[in-house]
């Protein structure tokens, strides 16, 4: 898999997207990684893409702060701890998890979660009630997938806690096009529309996990997911 990556990179120069804590709003031909403020946070196939699809990707660092996700982690951990992580089941889209869902939270998490509604969706756009919550062991990982469709409607909005990771976006019938967003800890990202329909995502595995030509290690992580209904 590192030599396809590797591979994969030679055939396709990275576009680089640079903007302020901001998804694609601004879109420049090269950009620092992770300097400061203005860290690149989106790569992708090529600049063209990246701009088509601008309105529909965004990953906002800094999302949370430090207290807020202790508190996430004071609700959590108990009731993950007692479940096991799963490693078997090869045809599992996820592998070296265990999730969990809620539907009410103490103060503090409500306060977060409705600021991620607040941006993510649309004003009377009917959620999925319980939040879903994902927790990945440091060796585990997301297969390449797309929602249900069924299930959830166009938007996923995710919390990242405890660790880095890299998330990739691949189109479904155009393989050649993808995007990866480095998904800072306690940073949201939000797909939308052709983002969560047209193209696959996934979040890579440690060994895998390199953003932009630079290694991002990965920790356990736990995501909070919000999505709306189908309409
Ligand atoms: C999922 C998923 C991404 C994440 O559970 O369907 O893609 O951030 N999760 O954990
Ligand atoms: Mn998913």
């Amino acid at each position: 898999m590192k030599l396809l990556l590797t591979v994969v990179k030679h055939l396709h120069k990275p576009a680089v997207c640079t903007s302020p804590r901001r998804g694609l709003s601004s879109c420049a031909s090269s950009g620092g990684l992770l300097a400061g403020r203005d860290a690149t946070l989106i790569v992708g196939s090529s600049r063209e893409l990246l701009q088509r699809l601008g309105s529909q990707v965004e990953v906002r660092a800094d999302f949370i702060t430090e207290e807020e996700e202790g508190a996430f982690m004071r609700e959590l951990e108990l009731g993950l701890k007692k479940k096991r992580y799963e490693f078997d089941h090869w045809d599992d889209a996820i592998h070296g998890y265990r999730e969990t869902e809620r539907l009410s939270w103490g103060a503090a998490c409500e306060e977060v979660l409705t600021r991620v509604r607040s941006v993510a969706f649309d004003e009377g756009s009917p959620l999925l009630g319980p939040v879903h919550v994902l927790d990945l062991d440091k060796t585990g990982y997301i297969k390449p997938h797309v929602d249900s469709v069924k299930f959830c409607g166009s938007t996923i909005a995710g919390l990242s806690l405890l660790s880095d990771s890299i998330m990739r976006l691949v189109k479904e019938d155009a393989t050649s096009e993808w995007l990866d967003l480095l998904l800072p800890r306690r940073s949201l990202y939000i797909l939308r529309n052709q983002a969560r329909y047209n193209f696959t995502h996934e979040i890579l595995k440690d060994e895998e996990s390199v953003f932009n030509g630079q290694k991002v290690p990965r920790q356990r992580r736990i995501s909070v997911i919000c999505r709306n209904l189908p309409g």
